[in-house]
């Protein structure tokens, strides 16, 4: 594992993915125990797609074998897709149950997911009593994320602003053919989300964002230009005081190497 700063952005970089999950779960791992033991509960800020499937089932592991509790556990998912109904074997809502929750003894009513079968003029009230909640809970401690190929971070697509906070937002093409194979073809795929906005990602008190292959190479390598852009809303992660990137070899296959000479690397 390599590591190395760029400006707050701190970069973990793996051999592959299996190596970086092993690491994450162990994140998570720690912030749980670390909560548990002063009695004080956990609020997670949960991520979707193929990204974390590794880290959930390295903690679902750690749940069965070395007794990792989620009795204390609360998790606010950053997005759904909209339409979309729960028990739908595409709903963000049955991917956290089949790939997470009903593997762990979460307590349900701890367990937040945008709604995606709200009547429409209901949705502005639900994405404010979203915010609320996580209030509530004393905020996010940490926030686990993936990254799309043109950059998005939960459903904020380019474009999304730095202030945004939990709202409807519509898919970028590029993100609904990117899902359209699941749904069985580009017309059965929703045109819009619910997701967590910028401003709510940005308000977690810690981040960890992974990304792994050489779909994502492109947006990582945004990261290391000067520019904050909307462009490419995984850059306002910049604006984090403690954001953890962590990467595969392909991940980090377009930046540049005398970016990485030049920093402090640190070889374990
Ligand atoms: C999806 C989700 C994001 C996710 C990203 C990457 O559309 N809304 O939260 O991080 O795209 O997905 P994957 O991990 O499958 O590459």
């Amino acid at each position: 594992m390599v590591e190395f700063s760029n400006e707050n952005i701190h970069f973990r970089l793996f051999k592959n993915k299996g190596l970086g999950s092993d690491y994450i779960s162990e994140l998570i791992n720690s912030e749980i125990d670390g909560n548990n033991s002063l009695s004080k509960s956990s609020v997670l800020g949960l991520a979707t797609g193929s990204s974390p499937k590794k880290v959930y089932e390295k903690l679902i592991t750690n749940h069965n074998k070395e007794g990792l509790s989620f009795r204390n556990v609360v998790t606010f998912n950053l997005d759904e897709y909209y339409p979309i109904e729960p028990e739908s074997q595409n709903s963000y809502h049955h991917y956290m149950y089949e790939n997470l929750f009903k593997h762990v003894d979460i307590d349900p009513k701890n367990i937040y997911i945008p709604n995606g079968m709200l009547d429409p003029d209901d949705i502005p009230n639900h994405c404010e009593a979203f915010e609320h909640k996580i209030e509530e809970f004393g905020g996010i401690d940490l926030q686990l994320l993936g990254v799309g190929g043109n950059g998005h971070i939960g459903f904020n697509e380019p474009g999304s602003k730095i202030n945004s906070k939990t709202r409807l937002v519509q898919l970028d093409h590029k993100t609904r053919s990117d899902a359209a194979e699941k749904f069985r073809g580009l017309n059965n795929t929703p045109e819009y989300a619910i997701t967590m906005g910028i401003k709510t990602i940005l308000k977690a008190k810690k981040i960890v964002c992974m990304a792994w292959g050489t779909s994502k190479a492109e947006a990582i390598s945004q990261l290391f230009n000067k520019e904050i852009t909307d462009k490419w809303p995984i850059t306002f992660l910049k604006e984090h005081p403690q954001v953890e990137l962590v990467l595969d070899e392909e991940a980090a296959s377009l930046i540049d190497p005398d970016f990485l000479k030049k920093e402090d690397l640190v070889n374990k």
